[in-house]
């Protein structure tokens, strides 16, 4: 197999894509790098349904709201690069910062309504903003006709879906599943921060989440989130929210169960910010 191309401005990248990409259904898969398992997977998916894919590796400082937290986020381009190579031919584009902000670069706005407010939202304020900015930059560069995004980020893909359609931009999202580890913790960049025995500890997120399905057909969500929360508050991570909401809106769920109802859950273990998801009501396929 041909090692794949990485290239650092857009001009290369487009000059590439011009020549390859006529007449071929692109595929993107946007990251912020540090590769593992949920990513690669997203690149398979790709791979499977589009004739030529682009990975791009940015870490996108204006979606961080805690200046520490981008420091810290791993940043591991050679790795990105092999484990990329190992998954098949890819256009692997990381860019520089002025390439993907460059001085004309205009802020888009889009009014994302209770979707912006909640969960992350409310957790970490610009954050959707400078997610929503990043990646319609990226779709401009890219112009892919599917796009591929994690359902670890359940919010986010949400809010991507919402501005596609304010904007109506000619792309179409691909939700993925959420990869996880063999002992259920859900597949994250934030991962490598964990030493063993927090590892372990991170279970709390998957089994609170578990928790929660299992009194689905005896609670209603308000008491089901509080018989949960008061569990999870026995682990050592330190909640941020612990929510059970409809899948569209994203608005919290008290009364009635719906279809596609999700719970969703934000802590520290330690230092480390992590986030995960379940679904708890299957939607019925028409
Ligand atoms: O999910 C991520 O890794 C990032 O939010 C994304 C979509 C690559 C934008 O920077």
């Amino acid at each position: 197999m041909d090692d794949s191309q990485v290239f650092t401005t857009v001009s290369s990248l487009r000059k590439q894509l011009d020549w390859r990409a006529k007449d071929s259904k692109v595929g993107f898969v946007p990251t912020m790098g540090a590769l593992h398992h949920g990513h690669i997977s997203l690149v398979k998916q790709a791979l499977k349904a589009c004739d030529l894919v682009v990975v791009s590796i940015f870490v996108n400082p204006t979606q961080f709201s805690n200046s520490e937290d981008l420091i810290k986020y791993p940043r591991t381009l050679q790795k990105d690069v092999d484990l990329l190579n190992t998954a098949g031919d890819i256009l692997i584009f990381a860019p520089g910062i002025e390439d993907v902000y460059p001085p004309n670069f205009e802020n888009i706005s889009v009014d994302l309504g209770d979707l912006g407010t909640v969960m992350e939202g409310q957790f970490r304020p610009g954050h959707f903003n400078g997610v929503m900015n990043v990646v319609k930059r990226l779709f401009d560069i890219v112009e892919p006709q599917l796009a591929f995004f994690g359902l670890k980020d359940f919010q986010q893909v949400a809010v991507i879906k919402h501005m596609v359609n304010e904007l109506k931009l000619p792309v179409k999202i691909v939700e993925c599943d959420i990869i996880r580890e063999a002992s259920g913790l859900a597949s994250s960049s934030r991962n490598v921060r964990l030493s063993e025995e927090q590892k372990v500890e991170a279970l709390a997120l998957i089994h609170t989440l578990h928790l929660v399905k299992a009194l689905v057909l005896t609670y209603s969500p308000k008491k089901a989130r509080k018989i949960a929360f008061k569990e999870f508050k026995k682990s050592g991570m330190k909640l941020e929210y612990l929510e059970i909401v409809h899948p569209y809106t994203l608005q919290s769920l008290s009364k009635k169960w719906v279809p596609g109802a999700n719970a969703c859950i934000a802590a520290y273990c330690g230092e480390v910010r992590l986030i995960d998801n379940l679904q708890l009501v299957t939607i019925e396929e028409k």
